[in-house]
């Protein structure tokens, strides 16, 4: 489980997919404060203790680094960045039924565009799992020698920092 390079001066566009989300309904913004055991609470049933852990860390940020995706009062996935390590995107989630919509990958670039914003150039995926996704939806590289990288000293299970 490697770590992988996102080139944050080449990344697509978001607004025509987030457009097309919002019209079916889905809207994919940054958390606010009074949402926030909600959201942790959401992220440690359908992640892990682990990622609530890194999500927690997302609060105590200004502007809180973590985006969430809402159908209605629903959240049906998020995306935090900044948590694990300054400059470092994960966890994230979708629910399962939702997975395949281009959420995933809108929740990706809203936080790439956030840190963007902040003065990054390059942005690192934190222990991934599914390579080929961010690959595909960013043009991520694999960073060689990164595994295991910063967890090396993680007390949990590699497997479940991942989701
Ligand atoms: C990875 C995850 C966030 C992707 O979210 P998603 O909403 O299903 O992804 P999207 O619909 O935005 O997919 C965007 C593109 O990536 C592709 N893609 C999605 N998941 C992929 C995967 N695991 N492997 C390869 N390609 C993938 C999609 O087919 C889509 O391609 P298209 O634009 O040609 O249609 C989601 O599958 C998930 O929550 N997985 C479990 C937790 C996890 O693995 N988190 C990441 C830890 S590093």
């Amino acid at each position: 489980m490697p770590d992988m390079l996102v080139k944050l001066y080449e990344l697509p566009p978001s607004g025509d997919l987030v457009r097309s989300l919002a019209a079916s309904g889905i809207q994919i913004r940054r958390a606010m404060a009074p949402d926030k055991v909600r959201i942790l609470s959401w992220i440690e049933e359908h992640s892990s203790i682990s990622a609530r852990g890194e999500a927690d860390t997302c609060f105590s940020n200004t502007p809180i680094s973590l985006f969430i995706a809402t159908e209605g009062k629903t959240i049906i996935g998020y995306a935090c960045y900044d948590a694990t390590a300054p400059n470092f995107f994960g966890p994230t989630r979708v629910l399962d039924a939702k997975q395949g919509l281009g959420i995933g990958k809108a929740l990706l670039l809203a936080s790439l565009e956030a840190m963007r914003a902040a003065g990054f150039a390059y942005a690192i995926i934190g222990g991934v799992g599914p390579a080929e996704f961010y690959a595909k939806t960013v043009g991520a590289t694999i960073i060689e020698g990164s595994t295991p990288g910063i967890y090396k000293d993680f007390l949990g299970s590699r497997l479940i920092i991942s989701d």
